[in-house]
């Protein structure tokens, strides 16, 4: 069959795979063109087939030679339809991992649920022994609770007052203003449930209690800051509750983590095109804006790029260096005063017809059916694809 991108709003409902195992090959390549992390060497992520987590596990297998074990929840192919793309992400990038003679597995499930984290502890025991690092880097709209069955919902709402501000449709160009409610009701405390750092917790206390963690085990999360601009729907509204939420959740992690010299970290990331944050009024103008200031002053970074440079520099380094609230910022050059000020100046300024010209639309177009392995150099998409894309490694 010839697959073709088929939106539905703010998502893709169809994915590429030689566009996914393309875009993998070129991540891995980037990180080797980067030369070698001294980094963990057994590694388990959590969210590992797309965006950051992907990244993540490229990161650690191409740059520090680590054995991978990637939790996901990504739809398999089936006859006439294809995979998620994560799916495709993840098959191409254990044929490559094991191509180098890594170590690359994977378990695809509800990393909430006691199930997948049972599969994914029996894993480490009978094929690692014991893991240095977890990387935890979910992103879900919803979650049922292990204990209670209680199934939560995130929202993105301010919080205390409606909020009002310019937002676009990158589909077709169109800015608009928008308009959201505030949170109300449980809003706050369902998306502190799905969002907050409860399971990152209850992931570190089951391998522990198991006795799989070795010593100078480091784990790390990622969150997000941003500017004023998106304050009230981002770090202010309920997704920020969660992010600090999170946040606060390294430190009762780092505590508990002493007897081993081990040490939670969380890492404020850069705001980037990706699946979770398409849906996000308002994130969509700031990013095409970001990009273009950005991609003028040279320090555009993608997902790869980010966190190479989180490992290399922050993590990996001689010392870790922190913020006042404790956490690793590789947002520098995304909040660097000169960047924020050209944003705040041309978000005045954009309109429809203005947005083309002074914002990188086009840029932000591509990156988005780049996710789904569209619009990806080198691949040819009139060539039939039919063959079932199995993950190599998949438990
Ligand atoms: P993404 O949507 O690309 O990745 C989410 C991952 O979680 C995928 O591997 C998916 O399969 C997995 N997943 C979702 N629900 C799951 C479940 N129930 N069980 C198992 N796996 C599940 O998201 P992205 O953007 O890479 O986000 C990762 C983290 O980075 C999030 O904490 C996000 O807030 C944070 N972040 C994102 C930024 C952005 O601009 N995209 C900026 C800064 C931080
Ligand atoms: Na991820």
């Amino acid at each position: 069959m010839i697959i073709e991108p088929r939106t539905r709003g703010f998502i893709c409902l169809t994915s590429h795979p030689k566009g996914c195992e393309q875009n993998v090959i070129d991540q891995i390549e980037y990180i080797k063109s980067k030369g070698a992390i001294d980094g963990a060497k057994k590694v388990l992520v959590i969210g590992a087939s797309t965006g950051f987590g992907l990244a993540s596990r490229i990161t650690s297998a191409f740059g520090s030679g680590a054995s991978t074990i990637g939790v996901f929840f990504e739809k398999p192919p089936s006859e006439g339809r294809p995979a998620s793309p994560g799916w495709y992400n993840s098959a191409a990038f254990e044929k490559e991992a094991h191509k180098a003679g890594l170590y690359a597995k994977s378990i695809n499930g509800d990393a909430f649920s006691n199930e997948i984290k049972k599969q994914t502890l029996d894993l480490i025991k009978a094929d690692l022994a014991q893991i240095d690092m977890v990387i935890y880097s979910l992103a879900s709209p919803v979650r049922t609770h292990p204990d209670t069955g209680v199934k939560y919902k995130s929202v993105l709402k301010p919080i205390g007052a409606k909020f009002q501000n310019k937002t676009v449709d990158f589909h077709t160009g169109v800015v608009s203003e928008v308009s959201i409610e505030p949170a109300e009701g449980d809003d706050i405390e369902n998306t502190v449930a799905v969002m907050g750092g409860e399971d990152w917790k209850m992931w570190i206390d089951d391998l522990k209690s198991e006795g799989l963690l070795s010593e100078g085990f480091t784990t790390i999360a990622y969150s997000y800051i941003g500017p004023s601009l998106t304050e009230a729907v981002y770090r202010k509204g309920t997704i920020g509750r969660a992010k600090d939420d999170l946040e606060a959740t390294a430190f009762t992690i780092s505590d508990s983590l002493k007897a081993l010299k081990g040490k939670a970290y969380v890492s404020v990331n850069k705001a980037l095109v990706t699946q979770a944050s398409s849906a996000i009024p308002v994130i969509p103008l700031y990013i095409s804006l970001l990009y273009k200031v950005m991609k003028a002053e040279g320090i555009h970074e993608g997902c790869i790029e980010q966190i190479q440079r989180l490992f290399q520099d922050r993590l990996y380094s001689a010392k870790t260096p922190i913020d006042d609230k404790g956490r690793i910022r590789i947002d520098d050059w995304e909040m660097r005063a000169d960047v924020q000020a050209r944003v705040a100046e041309l978000w005045k300024e954009a309109t429809t017809e203005t947005l083309p010209k002074i914002g990188d639309l086009k840029g932000y177009e591509k990156d988005f059916f780049n996710l789904f392995g569209f619009m990806v150099e080198g691949v040819d998409y009139d060539k039939d694809v039919n063959e079932i894309v199995e993950i190599p490694g998949l438990q």
